[in-house]
């Protein structure tokens, strides 16, 4: 059975891994692997890459930065003849990005049958362009793969048959709990100079808060706070690094002398700075799952998730834009006042086997 996976942007990577790794192992299978290009420098890509032992991608698209359409479509055009090549019995899409409809797309109407992990994920809200990829994926996927209760549910409730849907757990989790002892190793705590849980970790590039002034600045009014409390390791993302001053912030992120921004982290750097700290706050899909199986409390600084189990059972607080309401969770971390956090079910570490069988 061949099988083509695809992997587009940074949080494809760490699912596809175990994928791969799964796929190499099941008897019969012949695993191939296309990289689009959509994430493409060494911070964003290769060092990914290379930490999880991904292996070399047997087709790069190198399609890159774009609009939505252009993106869209370049992953398309391009994509289309590697399938009339290769000829799979499967193409395998990952998560929510652009690339994951597009290839998608390209392999339905060639008659492939269409793969799809992380299905079933909805935040209900039409105006996040992962939403559409989401809802527009799973419409046309053959196989529908779930991390929580929550897809199954919602893809039963859009008419998806029962026995295209199986809820086998959490790949990106796989990941995360074959490389921890690996992260523990990393040096990032000491080279930023920095105890465990005396700081806290930011990520934020969703277009709905960072390509809105008024948004990101109300973000601001909760940092500044939070900041003369612990330091902030900002991680930045280069859609946000490229707003920064675009929308006349950068004297007042400047002005914040305990928001440390660094360069985008590898995966196990990454991994470390997340176990360690006192808290985290994002407004990322997968940080919010990767803090509950890590138990550290996460404050999510969006006005839904697709991911509702990391707020019902885990570690994470949705709590919007509104500064006020991202400083009361922040006090409930500060004063200790969060209930004990639980593990979702299946998220072992098994995930990709239970897909390849
Ligand atoms: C994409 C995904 C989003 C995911 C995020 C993780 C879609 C619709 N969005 O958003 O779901 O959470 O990735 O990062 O697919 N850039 C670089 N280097 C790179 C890649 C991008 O500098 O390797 C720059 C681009 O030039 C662009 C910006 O980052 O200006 C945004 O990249 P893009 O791929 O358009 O979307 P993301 O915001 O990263």
């Amino acid at each position: 059975m061949k099988i083509i996976s695809v992997a587009g942007a940074r949080p494809n990577f760490m699912k596809i891994a175990p994928l791969m790794e799964a796929f190499r192992k099941t008897p019969g299978c012949q695993p191939l692997l296309v990289h689009t290009g959509q994430h493409y420098d060494e911070r964003m890509s290769d060092l990914f890459f290379r930490q999880l032992g991904i292996p070399q991608p047997d087709v790069n698209l190198g399609i890159g930065s774009g609009s939505h359409a252009v993106q869209t479509a370049e992953v398309m055009k391009s994509f289309e003849p590697v399938v009339l090549e290769h000829k799979p019995d499967a193409v395998l899409v990952v998560g929510d990005v652009n690339s994951t409809i597009a290839c998608g797309l390209v392999a339905v109407k060639l008659g492939i049958t269409l793969v799809h992990v992380e299905a079933g994920l909805r935040s209900n809200d039409r105006t996040m362009p992962e939403e559409i990829n989401r809802l527009l994926t799973d419409a046309i996927s053959d196989l529908l793969f779930c991390t929580e209760q929550s897809g199954v549910d919602n893809l039963r409730r859009e008419g998806v048959a029962d026995e295209k849907i199986f809820l086998v757990g959490n790949v990106m989790i796989d990941t995360l709990l074959k490389n921890r002892a690996k992260a523990d190793q990393s040096k990032i705590l000491g080279d930023l100079g920095l105890q465990p849980r005396s700081y806290a970790v930011l990520t934020l590039h969703r277009p709905s808060n960072v390509d809105n002034p008024a948004i990101f600045g109300r973000l601001l009014d909760a940092l500044e706070v939070v900041q003369r409390d612990l330091p902030i390791i900002f991680p930045i993302h280069p859609r946000t690094r490229k707003n920064i001053p675009a929308m006349g912030l950068a004297d007042r992120v400047a002005a914040m002398k305990n928001l440390r921004m660094i360069d985008p982290a590898g995966y196990l750097d990454f991994l470390k700075l997340t176990a360690d700290a006192k808290v985290v706050l994002t407004d990322s899909g997968g940080i919010q799952e990767e803090t509950t199986i890590l138990k550290v409390p996460c404050i999510t600084m969006r006005e839904n998730t697709e991911r509702p189990i990391t707020a019902e059972v885990g570690s994470n607080q949705l709590v919007g834009t509104d500064p006020k309401k991202i400083l009361e969770a922040y006090r409930r971390v500060a004063d200790g006042a969060l209930r004990e956090p639980q593990i979702p079910p299946l998220w072992d570490g098994h995930a990709a086997e239970r897909i390849a069988e």
